[in-house]
């Protein structure tokens, strides 16, 4: 049964409102990504799967338990997502990752796929799908879509903030996928941006706005 989990967690409270207020600059925008990414990826791994491994310490053999990260594979919606991607693979850094490049049309707000590369053993893998905005859905759920089209059925997807709508939208089209959530924002305005939002998370970490 998926969850929809919806992190309350003072840390990353904390630093998405730093990554709210519009004077914060290109470069802590970009590594509070990479962090509160870190964080929720800390609730998003709880239940993975532990193997046994026989190790020494200085005293004695033991076992210890470790995460088999070589099945794991990460999936950054571009551009946004690769902050994301970055400060999981600090946690996980025997993970792959796949790409899916999608921008989202300014006139229909319908995402445009214009790249998709991924391990070729990621059907066997967990997938982790990461975008740090979740606004109407549509890229989220178009995304999840691609990756099902080729055989993969274990995926969760990890956003900073999403708007109601969006949320709806991909609870409605994938049932089946584990959501987790930064914040849950109040709602999209008229532009379908979400508010009270952060802006356009691309623009604010790459600066091209
Ligand atoms: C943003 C964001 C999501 C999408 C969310 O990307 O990173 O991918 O919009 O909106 P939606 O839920 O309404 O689809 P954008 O299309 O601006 O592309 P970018 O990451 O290249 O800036
Ligand atoms: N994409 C963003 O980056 N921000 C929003 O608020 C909506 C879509």
């Amino acid at each position: 049964m998926a969850v929809v989990t919806i992190m309350d967690h003072p840390l990353i409270q904390h630093k998405l409102g730093i990554m709210r207020r519009k004077d914060t600059s290109t470069k802590e925008f970009r590594d509070l990504v990479t962090e509160v990414a870190m964080l929720i990826c800390y609730e998003a791994t709880r239940n993975l799967p532990l193997t046994d491994v026989e190790i020494e310490t200085p005293l004695v053999k033991t076992t210890v338990q470790e995460i088999e990260g070589k099945k794991l594979c990460i999936v950054p919606i571009l551009r946004a997502g690769l902050h994301m991607a970055d400060g999981i693979l600090k946690l996980i850094p025997n993970a792959k990752v796949g790409h899916i490049g999608l921008y989202r049309d300014e006139k229909t707000l319908e995402p445009v796929e214009y790249f998709c590369k991924l391990p070729s053993d990621s059907a066997k893998r967990e997938i982790f799908v990461v975008d740090p905005m979740l606004a109407t859905g549509g890229s989220a759920v178009e995304a999840i879509n691609l990756l099902k089209k080729r055989g993969i059925s274990k995926i969760h997807f990890l956003c900073l903030i999403a708007a109601p709508e969006g949320l709806e939208r991909l609870r409605n089209a994938h049932p089946d996928v584990n959501v987790f959530i930064g914040n849950l924002d109040e709602r999209l305005n008229e532009d379908s941006y979400i508010v009270p939002g952060l802006g356009d998370a691309g623009d604010r970490i790459y600066g091209t706005k």
